[in-house]
Order: structure tokens, then C-alpha cells, then sequence
């Protein structure tokens, strides 16, 4: 039976260490501000922005919002970057993702200063991680990070395997798992033998986006499951990509969906927007 990671209360202590900065931060006259954009009306980017902006007032960090409708361009957008660019109170930028489809997502992303992009995703900030010389790290892989450490477990020399390539998670995973000397095996809908692969894992990540992918058949007896997933199942209920329910029977260290990997992003992005109000 497996120990249950606290992704709660983890992001709870990361909160704390940040509330401290922006404290003393503020005895420096220096205040700390986070632009979040949100465009159109998907009901789960409303859900996350409405929690960011949660934990902005409990850590002290001054949230603007920019709701736009889900008609705006992409010229509307661009401008209201620019604008964020070069506004002082404003410390960092998201735009939540997805965009309506007349948006092209990389045009904004490349467009929002890399001082201020603390999701990293620009690829001034991609190339840094690659390179391993960072300022910011993406907030979805540095909190599976920190869960990781939490567990006590050393990465070094592990078998790692990501399952899911995306550029918010899959890939930058990868890399930040590689600094900490993993053996890291990206895998992705293609890959064949996943359950082979997965089932030697001493550390498996998933981040597919499919309710319920990673079956206890594919889980290392004793190993540290992390969930990515942010799913709805056919009953409506929020729930992870990996079956919990089976998989805590043989995992040494198991992430819950809810209350795993989502708070801590939150309480990362707390952290990459005081280290640009650093900067
Ligand atoms: N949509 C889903 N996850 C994220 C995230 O971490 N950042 C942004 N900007 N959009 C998202």
C-alpha cells in the first residue's frame, strides 16, 4: 500500500516561503504583481485562473485580471501583451492556455517578454533549461519536483519515464528529471512496449490527458507515481491519469487527482513571479 504524497500541503509550505519573500520584498518598497489574461469562457482555464488569483491575495502578490471575450484577436491580444510588457507594477505574465482557435498560441507565447513569461514557455527560456542555466522553471515539472523530493527519493541514476510529450510538461519533464541524473525515458501514443517500459520505472510521471491510462500492470512494485492528469470521468468527476484505486496497491508513493501535482503548479508560479519581481 502506498504513502499518499500531500500535493496540498507541499504547495501550503511553498505558499509560506514565498509569503516570506514578498514580506520582505515589500520592507524594500518592492511590490510584486501578476498579470493573468484568461480569453473566452472554458470552464476549467476560469477554474484555474480564479485559484491563481486565490493564491496571489494569500501570498501578498497584487493579481490584475484580463478577461477577454472569446471573440478577441489576435492582434486585441497582442497588444494587450505589449502593454503588459512594459508596465512596471507588473512582474509577470500568463495567458492561460488553450486560446480560442483564431489565436495562435505560439505568437502570444513568443510575444510576452522573457522576463516577465514565468510559465517558461517562451523559447528564450526553453533553450535555458535545455542548457540547464535557468532563472525560471515551468511550474507543472519544478512542483513534480518538488513532490519527488518530498518522497525522499534520489533521482540520481533512477529510471525515469514521462509518459506524454508536450511542451508544458512531457518535454521540459524530461529535462529537469536529466539534471538530477535520471535515466529518463520519454514515451508518447506511439511508443511501443509501453506497459514493458512503464513496469521498470522507479519513477513514472504520467501526463497523457486520459482518465484512468496507467493501470496497476504497468507500476514498478515500490515505485514513486506521479499524476499530471486533469480529467473529467464519465460521472463528471475530476480524476488523474492514472487509476488510483489499483495502482496505490503497488506504488511505494502515489500522487491523489485532486489535491497532488495541481496545487503545487500554483504554488511554483507563486515562486517564478517573486523571482521575477527579483530580477
Ligand atoms: N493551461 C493549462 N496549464 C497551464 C499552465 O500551466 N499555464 C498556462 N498559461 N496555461 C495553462
Amino acid at each position: 500500500m502506498a504513502n499518499i504524497i500531500d500535493g496540498k500541503a507541499v504547495a501550503a509550505k511553498v505558499r509560506q516561503r514565498v509569503a516570506e519573500e514578498v514580506k520582505q520584498l515589500a520592507e524594500k518598497n518592492i511590490t510584486v504583481g501578476l498579470a493573468v489574461v484568461i480569453v473566452g469562457d472554458n470552464q476549467a482555464s476560469r477554474v484555474y485562473v480564479n485559484n491563481k488569483k486565490k493564491a496571489c491575495a494569500e501570498v501578498g502578490i497584487t493579481s490584475y485580471e484580463y478577461a477577454l471575450p472569446e471573440s478577441t484577436t489576435e492582434e486585441e491580444l497582442l497588444t494587450l501583451v505589449d502593454k503588459l510588457n512594459n508596465d512596471d507594477s507588473v512582474n509577470g505574465i500568463l495567458v492561460q492556455l488553450p486560446l480560442p482557435k483564431q489565436i495562435n498560441e505560439n505568437k502570444i507565447i513568443n510575444a510576452i517578454s522573457p522576463k516577465k513569461d514565468v510559465d517558461a514557455f517562451h523559447p528564450e527560456n526553453v533553450g535555458h533549461i535545455m542548457i540547464g542555466d535557468y532563472h525560471f522553471l515551468p511550474c507543472t515539472p519544478a512542483g513534480v519536483m518538488e513532490l519527488i523530493a518530498e518522497t525522499g527519493t534520489d533521482v540520481c541514476g533512477k529510471s525515469c519515464v514521462v509518459i506524454g510529450r508536450s511542451n508544458i510538461v512531457g518535454k521540459p519533464m524530461a529535462m529537469l528529471l536529466l539534471h538530477k541524473n535520471g535515466t529518463v525515458t520519454m514515451t508518447h501514443s506511439k511508443t511501443q512496449n509501453l506497459k514493458e517500459i512503464c513496469a521498470n520505472a522507479d519513477i513514472l510521471v504520467a501526463a497523457v490527458g486520459k482518465a484512468g491510462f496507467v493501470t496497476a500492470d504497468m507500476v514498478k512494485p515500490g515505485a514513486v507515481v506521479i499524476d499530471v492528469g486533469m480529467n473529467r470521468n464519465a460521472q463528471g468527476k475530476l480524476c488523474g491519469d492514472v487509476d488510483f484505486e489499483g495502482c496505490k496497491e503497488k506504488a511505494g508513493w502515489i500522487t491523489p487527482v485532486p489535491g497532488g501535482v495541481g496545487p503545487m503548479t500554483i504554488a511554483m508560479l507563486m515562486q517564478n513571479t517573486v523571482t521575477a519581481a527579483k530580477k
